[in-house]
Formats: structure tokens, C-alpha cells, sequence
């Protein structure tokens, strides 16, 4: 009989019992799964476990704080964290292709992650011999199933490593669905706002700005975004939509006014969507007020935002993300 409670004992007893007196480590982006993943094993060998998260400088308003404080008290996890915000904006300088943008925060994402590695195995204290990954169910069936190694479409691929890798792999989630992970997560005691977070891409804000990614926009886009996620949460819908992408078209100016002067500002995009699996998903009916409340807020809080649109497009045609 499945209970979460359950499900936890019978992980952490398996989970003892492969790592034995060696360490593990995992990667944490902020997500869902692979924070419950953490926190399984971190409740089955403690302190052998150390996880590692990369700022790349493209979360959302509070993200980073979420895993560095919350998710550590929640669960006392040893946590790396490595500040490497400037060197992803260094890297991302000029780049407005979205699939260049991908390519290399994908890159720089397993250096910067390769090298705490490092940095962690040459700790005094037992091999290291275990990664930790949140693969969930519909991932292994998606990849027929096998074993071993990193099991993630390569599109989504950005906390993922490179196929060399000599680690063994604990994989706690491998046979839950993402509302079980949710569930465990929750018996687990995380904070709500990773337990319940929406998908959100490893390329993060850098594939929500419609142009160059500077920090600048990015602080921007923070705003914007901080703005609608409240105001759908202070609606209630937030656990009722797939996700809602914010996006900041930065390369587009228009005319507005604002007090008696003329504004020539940039547009945000509000994209709230209904899916199943993100394959297929339609654009969702949020009520008007509260589409006008967030209107309202981001054109007033948000320095160079005169307009805010949205879009009203299925997938397909078109994606969930703009890039
Ligand atoms: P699209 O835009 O292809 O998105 O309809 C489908 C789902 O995937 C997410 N997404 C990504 N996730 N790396 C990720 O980890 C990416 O490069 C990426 N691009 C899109 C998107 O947020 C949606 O949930």
C-alpha cells in the first residue's frame, strides 16, 4: 500500500544501503524534484551527502534565497553555493539567438558545476562515488527505461552532465509521478514555494528576455515577474495553471503616456497556460480583474514597462516559452 511515509522509509533504507561510508552530491536548480531528491537522501546518510547550486543570476525574484536558507533550514542539507552570476552575463554578452542563449548557459552550467565537484572530492573524507538526480517516471519511460546514467532530453538537459560521468546514480524519485514527488516533499516538511513551484526552465530569465540578457533587464524582468506570480497566488490560481511565463521583449519600444509626459517603454508578455505534460498546452482564461491588477502593477512598479500584453496563442502553434 503506497503512503508517502512509506515510500520515504523504503528510500532511505535502499539509499543506506548503496552508499554505505561514501559520499554523494547533487546538484539543486530550485526545482521540485531535485530538492525532494536532496532531501531523501540527505535524511538517509546526512552529512555524506553535499549538494551544490550554481546562481547562474537568472532566477526569479527569491529563488536563490528559497535554496539557501529555506531548503537548508527545512532539512539541514551541506550546501555549496557558487555566485557565478557575472560570469554567465560575461558569457551571455551580445548573444540574442535563443539557441546559442541555451547553449551556453548549458555550458557554463556543467564547468561552474564540474569545478565545485572538484573542489568537493578533494575534501578530506571518504570517495565520492554517487550523484543524485530527481528522475521521475515519466523521464525513465520517456527514455526507454534505462539505467546509469543522466536520462533527460537534451533540450532540458542544462543541470545535466557530460556522458563521460563516472558517478553511480541514486535516483530516489525513478518511480514517482510529479504530485507523488510533491506529496513526499511535502511529508519531508520542504517550504510550500518548492514543493508547489511551477516548471521553470534551466536557461531561466536568459531565454525571457526577447534580446540580450543584461542585468539590468534581468532585474527588471524580476520585477515584472514578482509582480504577476503574487497576484495570481493572492487569486489562488496559481496551483491552477501550468505555468505562467513572464516575458520582456527588450528589443521593442513603444509609446505610452504616463503623468503628462510621453514614455517609450518596453512590453512584457504575460503568458499563462493549461497543459497536461507541456506538449500540448492552451493559453488560460484568467479572470479580467485580475489580469487588469497585474496590468495596473507592473506598469506602475516597473521603471521603462509602459504596456503589458497577452498572449492568447495554444501550443501548438506556438511554444510556452517565447525562445
Ligand atoms: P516549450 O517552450 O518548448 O516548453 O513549449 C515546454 C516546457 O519546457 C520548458 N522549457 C525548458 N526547460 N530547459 C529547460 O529545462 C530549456 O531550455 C527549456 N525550454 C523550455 C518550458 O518552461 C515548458 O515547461
Amino acid at each position: 500500500n503506497w503512503t508517502t511515509g512509506n515510500v520515504i522509509d523504503e528510500q532511505v533504507q535502499a539509499i543506506r544501503e548503496m552508499v554505505g561510508d561514501k559520499r554523494a552530491i547533487c546538484g539543486l536548480s530550485g526545482g521540485v524534484d531535485s530538492a525532494v531528491a536532496a532531501a531523501l537522501v540527505q535524511k538517509a546518510i546526512g552529512d555524506q551527502l553535499t549538494c551544490v547550486y550554481v546562481d547562474h543570476g537568472l532566477m526569479r525574484k527569491g529563488e536563490t534565497e528559497q535554496v539557501e536558507k529555506d531548503f537548508v533550514a527545512a532539512t539541514g542539507v551541506q550546501l555549496k553555493v557558487v555566485d557565478a552570476e557575472e560570469r554567465f552575463l560575461t558569457a551571455l554578452k551580445g548573444v540574442t539567438d535563443p539557441e546559442e542563449k541555451r547553449k551556453i548557459i548549458g555550458r557554463e552550467f556543467i564547468r561552474v558545476f564540474e569545478q565545485a565537484q572538484a573542489e568537493i572530492i578533494a575534501d578530506e573524507g571518504p570517495a565520492v562515488e554517487f550523484l543524485v538526480q530527481g528522475t521521475l517516471y515519466p523521464d525513465v519511460v520517456e527514455s526507454g527505461g534505462g539505467t546509469g546514467t543522466a536520462n533527460i532530453k537534451s533540450h532540458h538537459n542544462v543541470g545535466g552532465l557530460p556522458e563521460d560521468l563516472e558517478f553511480k546514480l541514486i535516483e530516489p524519485l525513478r518511480k514517482l509521478f510529479k504530485d507523488e514527488v510533491r506529496m513526499v516533499g511535502q511529508e519531508l516538511g520542504l517550504p510550500d514555494e518548492i514543493v508547489h513551484r511551477q516548471p521553470f526552465p534551466g536557461p531561466g530569465l536568459g531565454i525571457r528576455i526577447v534580446g540580450e540578457v543584461t542585468k539590468d533587464r534581468l532585474d527588471l524582468l524580476r520585477e515584472a515577474d514578482a509582480i504577476a506570480r503574487e497576484e495570481l497566488t493572492a487569486a489562488g490560481l496559481d496551483r491552477d495553471i501550468w505555468q505562467c511565463p513572464v516575458v520582456l521583449l527588450a528589443d521593442v519600444r513603444s509609446v505610452g503616456v504616463q503623468g503628462d509626459g510621453r514614455t517609450y517603454g518596453h512590453p512584457i508578455v504575460l503568458r499563462p497556460v493549461s497543459s497536461e505534460d507541456a506538449m500540448t498546452a492552451d493559453w488560460s482564461r484568467l479572470p479580467y480583474d485580475v489580469l487588469a491588477r497585474i496590468s495596473t502593477r507592473i506598469t506602475n512598479e516597473v521603471r521603462d514597462v509602459n504596456r503589458v500584453v497577452l498572449d492568447v496563442t495554444s501550443k501548438p502553434p506556438g511554444t510556452i516559452e517565447w525562445e
